[in-house]
């Protein structure tokens, strides 16, 4: 594998959550493989568990690993070709990019959408331009429209919990104070095309997805309805599409709760605000699988960094 940008660049997702299962059991078993190899993790925006958990993986795989808040300690990226670089940006992401090649094997990069300018954001500048200028693999942890290391912790997750054949699951829009991404939800939505399962999305009337991502995925607006008989609730939060990152709707009738939940098991990526996503009720009881997802980011990390290493050259 040269890159991990998207949850789609993985060849079989029933055999890639196989072979993190079986890393979980046996973390350290390819220790030498990263040996006298370096992973960058440049971070434009905050995390707690991609950090942590990417940082666990590479050092499980012998790495070495160097991480920048390049958001706040980084010089200021331009990303135009051509730009007359006189205003805010002091650095050319063609020199930076090359340059943080040659002290990094693998460079894993953390940028968010901006959600004010939608073509800019599904531009994937940030991803996009080291994509280009870099000359060693990249990985993404988490860009404007996408999360695939969540994407793979989360079918890990999945399949770990799952009894049966056909599982239902449902990915639940729930609301939120503030302008939050659709990466999450997208990659969510992607990995999930990846499954055999019943598989509905809701979310109010209006808070519709990127249709080039949830394709002909079945869209229930009866949050109560969507979730009858569900094996699994995915909730998230994720600003308006249409209106470009406007919250419309803070609809408290969409937090998840124990009622609404029956026999589900819970599913967020986390961070999450309790009881404005999902009640306390849910998060402390059996049901709920978020600190397991967030085991698993380190297993889907591993195994993504251990793919790369492998085709290294
Ligand atoms: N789920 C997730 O990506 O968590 P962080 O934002 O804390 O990294």
């Amino acid at each position: 594998m040269k890159n991990y940008l998207s949850i789609t660049d993985i060849e079989s997702l029933p055999k890639w959550v196989k072979e993190a299962r079986s890393l979980k059991k046996n973390p350290i078993t390819n220790k030498d493989l990263g040996a006298n190899k370096t992973i960058g993790l440049l971070f434009f925006n905050n995390s707690l568990r991609t950090r942590l958990s990417t940082q666990k993986a590479a050092m499980n795989l012998g790495m070495e690993v160097i991480v920048m808040n390049f958001g706040n300690e980084g010089w200021a990226l331009e990303y135009g070709d051509g730009t007359i670089m006189d205003q805010g940006t002091s650095e050319h992401i063609k020199e930076a990019a090359q340059v943080i090649s040659q002290y990094c094997d693998i460079i894993a990069i953390r940028a968010f959408a901006s959600l004010t300018d939608k073509a800019k954001d599904e531009s994937e500048e940030v991803l996009n331009g080291f994509k280009k200028y870099a000359t060693v693999p990249i990985v993404n942890m988490e860009s404007s429209t996408g999360h695939p290391l969540q994407a793979l912790a989360d079918a890990i997750t999945l399949a770990e919990h799952n009894t049966k054949d056909r599982p239902k699951v449902v990915l639940s829009w729930a609301p939120h104070p503030k302008a939050l991404p659709h990466a999450v939800a997208n990659s969510f939505v992607q990995m999930m095309q990846l499954q055999d399962a019943e598989f509905v999305i809701t979310h109010p009337e209006g808070y519709e997805l990127d249709p080039n991502i949830t394709k002909d995925a079945t869209i229930e607006h009866d949050q109560k309805k969507a979730f009858e008989n569900a094996d699994f609730v995915y909730a998230k939060n994720w600003s308006n599409y249409s209106n470009y990152g406007m919250v419309l709707n803070q609809d408290p009738d969409w937090m998840i709760t124990k009622d609404k939940l029956g026999d589900a098991k819970f599913m967020h990526c986390l961070p999450v605000r309790r009881n404005v996503i999902v009640e306390d009720s849910v998060l402390d009881s059996q049901q709920s699988l978020v600190i397991e997802e967030a085991n698993n980011r380190t297993y889907a990390a591993q195994l993504v960094l251990k793919k790369i290493l492998e085709d290294l050259e």
